[in-house]
């Protein structure tokens, strides 16, 4: 059983249900989608910092790019990560740029501590409407979410080959990709009450007071298993950084149900490529900070077994903010009997409806 908790939210009291059990290694959790609001912490730059499987690959891919050039790290954390390692690779120089401003300061102080605190130049901003020169040689750039583009990537890569790099620079990572399919949300939770993680509630707080009032998150599963899925997962979403980079895309693709079960949304996750001709790290098979996201479709969920298709369009379009696409997805399901059973979601960055879908009814109830 859940128990509920209450937020408050600029005047008004919003109601969550929370799973009353605490998270432990390898239990699938709720939360929020934290990437793409400027909320971070201490907390989420320790999970990036201490991301292996994503470290290893940014750290190979400086290791052939950085040396003697000139890099820019843009979001470059509290930790200045990426700057730091790509002098330790052999940089002749770094800009580090972050936007979040007590990060900045942070960086700031620990950039005065650095032995090679003077090859790295910090600045504060945005990269989007900053000038420096002379350009930069190579862009590398952690603004990946688990739904790829939802930090703002394709805009603000596309800004940075146009204004700081110079031609034929190269940015990493090389690519990122959304593969989805369909799922029970009650497969992805076995046995649990749909129902925010405790741990996550201080963000949730920190996102609705971010926009002045609640509205439908996405939502980010912790450890989904991945014999929930009912096909294989195909590619919803492609980011292409060093090569056609759209800052808008539409995808429709027929998701093939390969064992019998229910339906009621699809599961979204992450391949990411730092160099072109490695293994992609994989945020569902592997163990990294990258998560999935569940998106509800169907009110109730839907039998399926082989044969049926599940025929997906999730289409990006940039929020007002110019920077963050808002998500749209619309379903159809064919059974092999010949029906079809319909559904869909807007998913914007911000704003938009609260307590729309019966799910978001749901974990966020009135009485
Ligand atoms: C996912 S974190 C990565 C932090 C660190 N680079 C790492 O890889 O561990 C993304 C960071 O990028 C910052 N950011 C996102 N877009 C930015 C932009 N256009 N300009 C400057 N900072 C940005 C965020 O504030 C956040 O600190």
């Amino acid at each position: 059983m859940h128990e509920t908790r209450e937020l408050k939210a600029h005047g008004h009291t919003v109601r969550v249900n929370v799973d009353p059990e605490p998270e432990r290694e390898g239990r699938p959790a709720l939360w929020p989608t934290v990437g793409e609001y400027p909320i971070y912490d201490r907390f989420l730059y320790a999970t990036m910092t201490t991301d292996h499987e994503r470290n290893q690959r940014f750290l190979a891919a400086l290791a052939k790019l950085a040396p003697g050039r000139r890099v820019l790290d843009i979001g470059t954390g509290e930790d200045l990560l990426w700057a730091r390692e790509s002098v330790q690779a052999g940089a002749r120089n770094a800009v580090a740029v972050e936007v979040i401003e007590d990060a900045f300061h942070t960086a700031a102080g620990t950039l005065a501590a650095l032995d090679e605190h003077d090859l790295i130049t910090l600045l504060h901003g945005e990269s989007t409407t900053l000038q420096f020169a002379p350009k930069a040689d190579v862009c590398v750039a952690e603004i990946i979410g688990s739904l790829a583009g939802a930090e703002g990537a394709a805009v603000v890569l596309t800004d940075a080959r146009n204004r700081h790099l110079v031609p034929g620079g190269m940015v990493v990572p090389h690519r990122a990709v959304t593969l989805a399919a369909p799922v029970h949300l009650s497969d992805l939770l076995p046995g649990q009450p749909v129902a925010f993680a405790e741990a996550s509630l201080p963000y949730l707080q920190s996102i609705f007071d971010w926009h002045s009032r609640p509205f439908d998150i996405r939502l980010r599963i912790e450890n989904p298993h991945a014999d929930a899925l009912l096909s294989d997962g195909q590619p919803v979403e492609v980011l292409d950084f060093n090569g056609e980079l759209r800052t808008e895309q539409r995808t429709i693709t027929r998701l093939a149900i390969t064992r019998a079960g229910h339906v009621d949304g699809v599961l979204t996750w992450l391949n990411l490529w730092c160099l072109p001709d490695e293994a992609p790290l994989d945020a569902l098979r592997m163990r990294t900070n990258w998560a999935s996201i569940y998106f509800p479709l169907f009110d109730h969920p839907v039998p399926v077994a082989p044969g049926d298709v599940l025929e997906l369009t999730v289409e990006t379009a940039l929020s007002d903010d110019g920077i963050h696409p808002d998500y749209q997805l619309a379903a159809t399901l064919h059974t092999a009997s010949g029906e079809e059973h319909h559904g869909s979601l807007a998913s914007p960055h911000h704003g938009g409806p609260f307590r729309a879908h019966p799910l978001y009814q749901a974990l966020f109830p009135t009485t």
